[in-house]
């Protein structure tokens, strides 16, 4: 409780007292205190099973994967592919072998942009994509003579479905598109996108950094040809782990050449897959834990997850805009959203809100620009940023309650 004890004086405010009456008139628990609202970035805590994963991982299965052919190599290789089994039965992916392991999904953005877009190349884009979408796209753009649209959106995040059926050309091959915006939740149509998309000849590569294990994803019902997704976010894993799904009429040219322990004559990378995709010593303990995440996730059911963090997402919408000043972004009260939300409020700096929050409420939320300046353009937040706040399947709606309290607090203070 050291850390609930200081007096934190901020441009004259004294928030010492409220803050204690706040969290024991909610009668949380000391870990429940801890409120983290940073779930978009990386998902905590871990589930027990997932860290039981890891520990047993690198103390039992910790040789190399592909490599070898003695007992604890084999058990290596066995986390991996039972990984792949579980990934594949979350996503609807008929064949295991179609994912690749990444480290995060900025690396399967980049094996998917890269291995697929060539010189000469068209490729559509949306105005509120994560940096990890936009800058490969710019780096091609700069480089390698590919041209990108960047459809429009409306200022919760909803793109421009006219602008994008306008915007194919000739020599158009890649859709790449978020599944939710990481600053404003806003849930892009999928299947309609991939059915323009695939009327046209083109395929379509979407980013499901804040989707997979929070939104249900069935990558041929909802023609997706390439799925980047992470590990540790809300699939529970820890961080350094994520995959690419590549349909299987898809050849992506690799990112990584290198050892894969199978045809180890050639000096051309295997086409084989997944060791197409995995050069290098993967990361068995984090798969290991990755694979009691997607467990877990499964046991609840995406569907579950996604209505519970739905409801709780209503109730901090509703909680902040109901405080005078306090400006909300993304989609309006009721309508389908991730459990991200965004705001500002007058007078006070996002990462100065940010401060307030985590040293005298301990609250962690995340402030800036959230590696998406042009979704910030779209919102009307280019210059301050925001104070986003996204919630995760373990939030409870006490901690919504104080979290909406202290905000509430802090305005009252300082007004
Ligand atoms: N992309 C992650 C976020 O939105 C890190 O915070």
């Amino acid at each position: 409780m050291a850390y609930l004890s200081c007096n934190l004086l901020y441009k004259g405010l004294n928030l010492d007292m409220p803050l204690l009456c706040l969290l024991e008139g909610y009668g949380l628990s000391e870990q429940q205190q801890y409120i983290y609202f940073d779930h978009a970035a990386t998902s905590w805590p871990k589930p027990e099973a997932v860290i039981q994963a890891v520990t047993h991982a690198l103390v039992h299965d910790s040789a190399n994967p592909g490599r070898g052919s003695h007992a604890m190599a084999v058990r290596a290789s066995r986390v991996l592919f039972n990984g792949r089994k579980q990934l594949a039965k979350l996503f609807g992916i008929k064949n295991p072998n179609d994912i690749a392991f990444t480290y995060n999904t900025t690396m399967a953005l980049n094996m998917a942009i890269k291995g697929f877009v060539k010189s000469g190349d068209h490729v559509i884009a949306t105005s509120v994509e994560h940096n990890s979408v936009r800058r490969p796209l710019y780096e091609l753009e700069e480089n390698n003579n590919v041209e990108v649209t960047y459809i429009d959106a409306d200022e919760e995040g909803h793109i421009d479905m006219t602008h994008l059926k306008q915007s194919f050309k000739e020599n158009t091959t890649l859709i790449v598109v978020n599944h939710s915006s990481n600053l404003l939740g806003t849930i892009m149509p999928l299947e309609e996108i991939s059915e323009i998309a695939h009327k046209q000849g083109v395929k379509v590569l979407v980013d499901g950094a804040q989707s997979a294990g929070i939104i249900p994803i069935d990558v041929e019902a909802m023609g997706i040809d390439m799925l980047a997704f992470p590990g540790h976010k809300g699939l529970l894993g820890p961080q350094g782990t994520g995959g690419l799904y590549i349909a299987p009429d898809i050849d992506l040219k690799p990112l990584l050449h290198g050892g894969t322990g199978s045809q180890s004559e050639a000096a051309y990378q295997p086409l084989v897959r997944p060791d197409r995709y995995e050069a290098g010593t993967q990361n068995t303990a984090g798969i290991a834990g990755l694979t009691e995440g997607v467990k877990h996730v499964l046991a609840i059911g995406v569907e579950q997850i996604y209505a519970q963090e739905w409801e709780l997402a209503q109730q901090l919408l509703k909680g902040l805009q109901e405080i005078e000043g306090v400006q909300c972004l993304g989609p309006q009260l009721g309508e389908p959203r991730t459990a991200i939300v965004a705001f500002n409020i007058p007078h006070i700096d996002p990462s100065e809100l940010s401060f307030i929050l985590d040293q005298h409420y301990n609250i962690a939320v995340r402030a800036g620009f959230h590696c998406t300046p042009t979704a910030h353009q779209v919102a009307g937040t280019t210059e301050r940023g925001a104070v986003r706040a996204s919630i995760g399947y373990g939030t409870t709606k006490e901690q919504v309650d104080v979290f909406i309290g202290a905000v509430a607090e802090i305005i009252a203070q300082y007004g």
